[in-house]
């Protein structure tokens, strides 16, 4: 059979509500043209995050009623330590209320000022926490990770060559090395099995400890399985274990790959290291046991993380990317390719080569999805990115104007995909249409949560 169905059946449903085009014009402009400010009910289809959007199955249902909502010692928190420990090996568990969090304490006990974390690319939080502790956030991805239309296997491997030098001159101001799987900073792109495993051994050659950003870690092992020679009898399992075998810990966003809505952890082998983890844990986190979590969300993670493995599941959902990615570039739609894990990440500036940068081309895009077709993406360029010249005080372009569809989990199906594909390939086909746009109010910080903006006429 050519066609792959989802491998799963519905058996609740949640409305979604159509609105006409006019109001769409209206409700923007109310909105200040910022979708992150338009109320998730009057939007058809959410491509903004695949973060803590997942559907959970009937197994994870159950399993919540299962909570032991203990205080201390809580028996859901030994399943899913129990579960946590089969994937990753590691020997200490900690539970926080999302990966953010993991990274938070992690980076208090490690980072020190001026010294330097190098990843492939870190995500905005990760490199957020670095800096808040004064370090340096360094990224190091391949030179093929950078250029969209260049298609490669693993656009989310780490520069050896590159990450050797570094090491070789900074190794004494470097507390801990990193490896997002998959890249989401790069397209939601993978790391093959041959470069972990290069990544670890320069590491230990210094004696530097090897943490995976392991939010993704069920889909990098998908890529791995279809794309790296030597793995394809391997289970996905295995592939997850032997990932995580090179390194000394992870940071998890249970959000993603883990099925849940909420909840996440930091894992390592070192015990010092761990008991330093769970006494700032205890300061604002909650008792290592529950770690902001509920007994339930423990469950419902322990169960998640098992069906985030499943072979069936993964086939759909990195196919469905692929499917998205093939029908835009055949409409001359330009995208990161190859489509990546979670999301396809089109080129705006390629989209609507009449609109300058400083217009935020990726802004408007995120606009006109959703005025044409009620669809929410999210801009990744010069508004998320946007720094600022101190002598003009004009905006310095981001190196690309992306616009990300990240897919939540087993919650859209076939034909909603092909309605977003067919309204953008017709938002595509008015590109002439389209105005740029101009900020009209900004914050100090993270901008494009909040900033308003309008036609530039
Ligand atoms: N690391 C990566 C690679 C991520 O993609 C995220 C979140 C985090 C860490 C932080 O996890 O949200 O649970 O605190 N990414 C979401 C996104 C928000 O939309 O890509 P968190």
């Amino acid at each position: 059979m050519k066609t792959l169905i989802e491998p799963f059946r519905i058996k609740m449903v949640e409305s979604i509500r159509q609105t006409t085009e006019e109001q769409r014009t209206q409700i923007l402009k109310t909105a200040d043209y910022n979708p992150f400010t338009i109320k998730a009910e009057d939007i058809l289809i959410d491509f903004l995050t695949d973060s803590g959007t997942g559907a959970m199955s009937d197994r994870q249902w159950a399993a919540i009623m299962m909570g032991d909502e203990s205080y201390a010692g809580s028996r859901s928190f030994f399943r899913f330590e129990e579960t946590v420990r089969k994937i990753t090996g590691f020997k200490n568990v900690i539970p926080t209320h999302q990966g953010r969090a993991a990274e938070r304490i992690l980076f208090s006990i490690l980072v020190k000022a001026g010294m330097k974390v190098p990843n492939n690319t870190h995500f905005d939080t990760t490199r957020a926490n670095i800096e808040y502790n004064a370090g340096e956030a360094v990224d190091l991805v391949i030179p093929e990770g950078k250029i969209p239309s260049l298609v490669h296997p693993f656009k989310g491997n780490m520069d050896l060559k590159k990450l050797e030098e570094f090491l070789a001159k900074n190794h004494a101001s470097v507390p801990l090395g990193m490896i997002t799987v998959t890249n989401n900073s790069g397209g939601g792109q993978p790391v093959s099995m041959e470069n972990i495993r290069e990544v670890s051994r320069l590491y230990r050659k210094y004696k530097i400890p090897f943490f995976v950003d392991a939010c993704r870690f069920a889909e990098n092992a998908w890529f791995i399985k279809t794309r790296e020679k030597g793995y394809e009898n391997k289970s996905v399992l295995e592939i997850a274990q032997e990932t995580f075998s090179y390194a000394d810990g992870c940071t998890m966003s249970s959000k993603k790959d883990a099925l849940v809505n909420i909840g996440g952890f930091l894992a390592m082998n070192d015990d010092v290291m761990a008991m330093q983890a769970r006494n700032l844990l205890i300061l604002t986190e909650g008792f290592p046991s529950y770690g902001g979590l509920a007994g339930r969300d423990l469950e419902a993670l322990a169960v998640g993380l098992e069906e985030g493995l499943q072979e069936d599941y993964l086939c759909y959902r990195i196919r469905t990317a692929e499917y998205m990615g093939e029908r835009l570039l055949a409409a001359g739609v330009e995208i990161i390719r190859p489509t990546g894990g979670h999301a396809v990440y089109i080129d705006a500036r390629a989209f609507y080569p009449n609109i300058p940068v400083d217009q935020y081309p990726g802004q408007v895009l995120v606009c006109e999805l959703y005025r044409k077709v009620g669809l929410r993406a999210v801009e990744i360029g010069t508004v998320m990115f946007g720094k600022k010249d101190p002598a003009t005080g004009k905006d310095i372009p981001a190196g690309m104007d992306l616009v990300r569809l990240a897919f939540p989990r087993r919650v859209y199906t076939q034909s909603h995909f092909d309605y977003a594909i067919e309204g953008i390939i017709e938002t595509f086909q008015d590109r002439e249409q389209a105005v740029g746009l101009k900020i009209t109010w900004e914050p100090p910080f993270l901008r494009h949560f909040t900033a308003k903006f309008a036609p530039v006429r």
